[in-house]
């Protein structure tokens, strides 16, 4: 139980996981791992990506990690539920809670998905919530641009951001949508200004945060959350180099302790 939780993205947007772990559960320690040397993920094929993320998971088996939470929607689409039958440990997806997370917001049953091209053509979000019922109508709208943005930090100057969402946003502002998804990790980041964008009348989900409400729970039910009693020091992998990502995880979760190594896997 005092082994770390283990948390897969192909860059920073993982971070609002473990900003969501850290906060709510500060005895856990994380073993974060970054694939910035592939990121993004969105383009790439589902094959890759699937090959992708098992390496990813299975480097942080190997570490030691007691459950692994995909922070990656198109991860996610590309490798949940069937790597839950090749692996051990549990592992927790993004994109069921977030489409859960969803209905239960919305009011009028018409949402806007924000998401990766990879994460919108595996059509998860729409099985995931058309599962639950069959009579919701989805806008679909892939902002590979919003990861750009991000990763490159061009985020952090305001202008550019508000006439990044303005911009990809605006056919979709009349819309009778109520709840916006943020069906990618990275989206949560720039939130504030896709909330002003809709002067703040649409529920937003994370599904990130949704996803690590259920596995939180979940790990509790199967007595694998911690016994420490202090805050341990994190451990961040990161596949390749990628110099900007220490900023944003200090602007991001700027209180905890951290270790960073810079890994790279046999291709
Ligand atoms: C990406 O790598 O393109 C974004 C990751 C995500 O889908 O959450």
């Amino acid at each position: 139980m005092n082994r770390p939780i283990g948390i897969m993205d192909s860059g920073v947007g993982g971070l609002t996981v473990m900003k969501e772990i850290t906060h709510a559960l500060p005895s856990e320690e994380v073993y974060y791992f970054a694939d910035s040397m592939r990121c993004p993920y969105g383009p790439k094929s589902q094959e890759d990506v699937k090959q992708y993320t098992k390496e990813a998971v299975q480097f942080l088996i190997d570490k030691g990690v007691k459950a692994v939470i995909i922070a990656c929607n198109t991860a996610t689409a590309a490798v949940m539920p069937a790597l839950r039958d090749e692996i051990d440990i549990p592992v927790y997806g993004v994109i069921n809670p977030g489409s859960l997370g969803a209905l239960r917001k919305s009011d009028n049953n018409e949402m806007l998905l924000l998401a990766t091209e990879g994460t919108i053509k595996s059509g998860a979000y729409e099985r995931g919530i058309l599962s639950f019922d069959s009579d919701v109508k989805i806008h679909n709208l892939p902002c590979p641009e919003f990861v750009d943005l991000i990763e490159s930090l061009d985020f952090e100057n305001s202008d550019i951001t508000r006439k990044a969402v303005a911009d990809k946003l605006a056919p979709y502002k009349n819309t009778a949508a109520d709840t916006v998804i943020l069906g990618c990790t990275h989206f949560p980041i720039i939130e504030p200004f896709i909330d002003e964008f809709f002067n703040g009348r649409k529920h937003i989900i994370d599904a990130g945060f949704e996803a690590v409400s259920v596995a939180l729970v979940q790990l509790h039910k199967k007595q694998l959350l911690s016994a420490h009693d202090k805050t341990p020091a994190h451990r961040i992998f990161i596949h390749g180099d990628n110099n900007r990502f220490e900023k944003v995880l200090n602007s991001w979760i700027p209180d905890i302790d951290y270790k960073i190594e810079n890994i790279y896997l046999q291709e």
